[in-house]
């Protein structure tokens, strides 16, 4: 398998927080990599280090070659890295379609490419996230699934070959959850995309992945096949306390 992603030796703070501990993993193409760990364990930051949002206080990241350590986002989407944030963050006064032309346009070299062109692409982004008749909509005005919906045709559109996925069952019923799921696995098959999939519920990345890594208080305390993960006694230590390890 070719690896897409590595990241050596991460590590971020806040203050005195370490949020993220020396970290390092990788990312092999055509895989769905869980990355799991309880709230606040540094799963988003990790996210933010790697699309550029924050810089890394020490070590490196590479993708595809290119070493992305102190890139700007752009530049990384543009390299093929996109990602959904777990608080969706519409423009809230833009229709769902015009928010995701915006992503049609981000990041790539298409100062030519005429408004109706990238509509007409942003339309088959929403339709293939089940938002077609909600194309006119104001994105203030969608509810939570639908928001989730807009966050990957928004990620999807940016044409990326990784994709970071940050809790999207999040505040979903089951029924929803559900469809998200399929969601996901669709578009990996229809683009061809490689999934980060970040999840604090277990049982989601159980199914879901290929392989998956965990992180405790900003450090990777785990990394393998969904099923050794489960039954790793430190994750379940970390996940329920001690006295259920
Ligand atoms: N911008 C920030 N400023 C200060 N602390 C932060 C910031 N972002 C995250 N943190 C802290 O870093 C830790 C990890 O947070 P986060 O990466 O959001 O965890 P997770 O996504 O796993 O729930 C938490 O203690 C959080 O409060
Ligand atoms: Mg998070």
């Amino acid at each position: 398998m070719k690896e897409m992603l590595k990241v050596n030796n991460v590590s971020k703070h806040f203050g005195g927080l370490m949020a993220i501990d020396d970290v390092s993993f990788s990312i092999n193409e055509g895989e769905t990599l869980g990355l799991m760990g309880p709230n606040g364990a540094g799963k988003t930051t990790l996210v933010n280090l790697i699309t550029g949002k924050y810089i890394t206080d020490s070590g490196s990241i590479q993708f595809l070659g290119n070493d992305i350590t102190r890139m700007v986002p752009y530049k990384r989407c543009k390299l093929g890295i996109s990602r959904t944030y777990q608080i969706p963050r519409p423009f809230p006064e833009l229709t769902a379609l015009m928010s995701v032309v915006v992503s049609v346009l981000y990041g790539k070299d298409r100062v030519n490419q005429s408004l109706d062109d990238a509509g007409y692409e942003a339309t088959h982004y929403l339709e293939f996230c089940g938002l077609f008749s909600k194309r006119n909509v104001l994105c203030k005005d969608l509810n939570l699934y639908e928001m989730r919906g807009l966050e990957l045709a928004r990620a999807l559109a940016t044409t990326p070959k990784l994709i970071f996925v940050d809790e999207v069952m999040a505040g979903l019923n089951p029924a929803e959850a559900a469809k998200a799921v399929g969601l996901l696995e669709r578009a990996k098959e229809h683009f061809g995309v490689t999934i980060l999939w970040i999840e604090h519920v277990m049982a989601v990345l159980m199914k879901a992945a290929t392989r998956v890594v965990v992180l405790h208080y900003g450090k990777k305390i785990a990394e393998g096949p969904p099923q050794e993960i489960a039954d790793n006694p430190l994750v379940i230590e970390s996940y329920l306390g001690s006295s259920h390890a």
